[in-house]
């Protein structure tokens, strides 16, 4: 069994990122821009933005947090992403979600330029992701993706199947291997809660992606032998045994799926450190865009 080690490879990628900006740097005397907009007070999301904002710093790219006042209109925050799309030192807009309950959360995705859209949540982007065309992937299943590449996991012809049809993670990955594209080129199924007796399919699967959201819910009876599990899944369990009195574990019990599995994804330390490293991707992709460089 290989572990996927997706602290490694994340860590590979930021380090080749920050020498691509080094590079354009001294050719083009620009650096790429990310501006994260937070709207209200919500610890987890505070957390998350800082997180982005240090990952671009440590590469040299240029970060902005832009923190907004929970009560601001719908009509406000539009305007705001409007001067960021027009803002010519910043390439990559993301808007943090949840966003509060008064705001429609779609109009504001739809209202950030296209071609700024790092988290790849823009319609005109899952659109283009479906049907194939050059896009933003979003930056989870995009990391799923690179994690399959950079450990040489064939994937043409295999069978994904997909536990989990969220807009962020399970749909656009299903998408993302369907493809008739060099990684991908997979047969797809997608399973979701009204999948009856679901381990008809996870037991076909050659790899098995969880987007679940439930602690240790794919268990080693669900799987064959050989299967590359990928595992999305971040949920708290209570541990006595450690000092905060909880402990983060994934969708698919590791301990016994390992033992069947050819190739996993821990958690901590699997899928969840890409997502930040691909949307440094994305950011410097849309910067090599917009600046033609
Ligand atoms: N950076 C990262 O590593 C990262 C990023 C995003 C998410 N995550 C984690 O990944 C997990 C999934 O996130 P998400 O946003 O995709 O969650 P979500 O929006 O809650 O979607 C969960 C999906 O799982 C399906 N599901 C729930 N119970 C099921 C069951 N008993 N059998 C089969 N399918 C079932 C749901 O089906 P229905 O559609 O029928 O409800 C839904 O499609 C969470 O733990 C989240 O924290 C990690």
């Amino acid at each position: 069994m290989v572990l996927i080690d997706g602290k490694a490879i994340a860590e590979d990628i930021r380090r080749e990122l920050k020498e691509k900006v080094d590079s354009v740097r001294k050719q083009h005397a620009k650096v790429p821009g990310l501006v994260t907009i937070i709207v209200g007070d919500n610890p987890a999301s505070r957390l998350y933005v800082n997180m982005k904002s240090k990952a671009c710093n440590e590469i040299g790219m240029m970060s902005k947090i832009e923190e907004l006042s929970a009560d601001i209109s719908e009509e406000e925050l539009l305007q705001k992403v409007k001067q960021y799309n027009n803002n010519t030192e910043y390439h990559g807009i993301l808007v943090q979600l949840p966003l509060p309950k008064h705001i429609n959360e779609d109009r504001v995705i739809e209202s950030i330029s296209v071609s700024k859209d790092v988290d790849g949540f823009h319609p005109v982007n899952t659109g283009n992701l479906m049907i194939g065309k050059d896009t933003f992937y979003p930056c989870t299943p995009y990391g799923i993706k690179e994690l399959l590449k950079r450990y040489d996991i064939e994937t043409k012809g295999k069978h994904v199947v997909v536990v989990g049809r969220s807009n962020i993670v399970g749909k656009p990955i299903a998408n993302m291997m369907l493809q008739k594209k060099e990684g991908a080129n997979s047969v797809v199924t997608v399973c979701h809660s009204a999948a009856n007796n679901l381990s008809v399919y996870t037991k076909q699967a050659d790899i098995l992606i969880a987007a679940i959201g439930k602690a240790n819910f794919i268990t080693e009876d669900m799987v064959k032998d050989g299967v590359v599990v990928i595992d999305v899944g971040i949920n708290r369990i209570e541990d006595p045994a450690t000092k905060s009195g909880y402990r983060v574990v994934g969708d698919v019990d590791f301990e016994n799926v390992a033992k069947k599995a050819s190739y996993i994804t821990p958690v901590p330390k699997g899928v969840g450190p890409m997502t930040i490293a691909m949307l440094l991707v994305n950011t410097f992709e849309a910067f090599t865009k917009i600046e033609k460089v």
